[in-house]
């Protein structure tokens, strides 16, 4: 099914905006059960569930503003993008997805506020906050679950991004996705914290969509993925209902770890590590074995998040000064 038709029956044909300026943020979120994998391309639906942690006040903030133009205008941290570059594009074909053709250009000015180096995904919250200002701009009025599959089709992340929180996406079943949402859960954890842990700034060199695609065609032991990802979201779950701390990061390490050995076992191999990456998890891994309660996960990228409770702060930093804490529950 094609993006545009799943729209065409949640939306009225005619979509004008309603207003002249919309603006919305969006957090980052670490999945700590991944998604990888999807079952339909086009939808970005998942051939499993996930459950991240969103970043609170890092993220991205999204202005539309209608504009007087012949093409939109893209920003991006205040620098004009060219009309050609994937960035540029990649907005500009989402937006013409939920608007009529003789609506007015936009200028699309998104700022990030997540260290572009830490390689932090900016796609989940850069289409959250996209999907979230545009649904002001046209009065939409979208309902949260239809925020979060309008911001998948964006990027699949982007499902989770728009809550603050714990955030289960549910990967549905039906065939134009609408029940593939993401889903608050119901609970705190006040004492946890994420450390952006920055090895290699380099961009990566394959990027999530293809290198899932790579994944579920050519690695054998991708076939182990699904059980071992819905296996490991209810460890999750039950984790952080309990806040058993031991169990979270132990489960979210080796759901990571998990993904990456479906990687490398693509063909040809994907490594997204770096030395660097291998030396953080050796130090982790030491740190650990001595006492600390410390674990971590990664995405497609060679950059580490650490896993650690508000009372080992001073140890963790001890070990990582350059460590970027972040408090997902704290209020700032
Ligand atoms: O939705 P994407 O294309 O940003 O893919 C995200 C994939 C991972 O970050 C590796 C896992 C996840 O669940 O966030």
């Amino acid at each position: 099914m094609r993006k545009q038709d799943v729209i065409a029956k949640l939306l009225p044909a005619t979509r004008l905006p309603v207003c002249s300026v919309a603006e919305a943020f969006a957090p980052s979120n670490i999945a700590l059960s991944k998604y990888w994998g999807k079952r339909d391309a086009e939808l970005n639906l998942p051939v499993n569930p996930s459950l991240s942690v969103s970043l609170g006040r890092l993220g991205s903030h999204t202005r539309l503003s209608c504009i007087d133009a012949a093409q939109d205008e893209v920003l991006l941290n205040d620098q004009p993008v060219a009309e050609d570059d994937s960035f540029s594009r990649k907005i500009v074909s989402y937006l013409d997805l939920f608007r009529s053709e003789d609506a007015p250009r936009l200028r699309i000015e998104t700022r990030n506020n997540i260290p572009t180096a830490a390689g932090l995904a900016s796609s989940a919250s850069g289409f959250a906050a996209l999907a979230k200002a545009l649904d002001q701009l046209m009065g939409f009025n979208s309902p949260p679950a239809q925020l979060s599959a309008f911001a998948r089709m964006g990027s699949g992340s982007a499902s989770r991004s728009i809550f603050d929180g714990f955030v289960e996406w549910q990967m549905g079943v039906r065939e134009d996705g609408m029940d593939s949402v993401a889903v608050r859960l119901p609970a705190n954890w006040p004492a946890l914290r994420i450390g952006l842990l920055t090895v290699a700034a380099a961009a990566k060199p394959v990027g999530s969509r293809a290198g899932m695609q790579r994944t579920v065609e050519t690695a054998h032991l991708y076939q182990s993925w699904p059980l071992q990802a819905n296996t490991d979201l209810e460890k999750i779950r039950e984790a952080i209902i309990t806040q058993d701390f031991t169990l979270l990061g132990q489960t979210a390490e080796r759901n990571a770890l998990s993904m990456h050995a479906t990687m490398i076992a693509s063909w040809p191999p994907l490594l997204y590590w770096q030395p660097e990456s291998v030396a953080a998890m050796q130090r982790i891994w030491q740190l650990r074995a001595e006492g600390l309660p410390l674990y971590f996960t990664m995405d497609a990228g060679p950059n580490l998040k650490l896993l650690f409770l508000e009372q080992d702060q001073a140890a963790v930093s001890a070990a990582f000064p350059d460590l970027q804490v972040v408090a997902p529950f704290v209020q700032p």
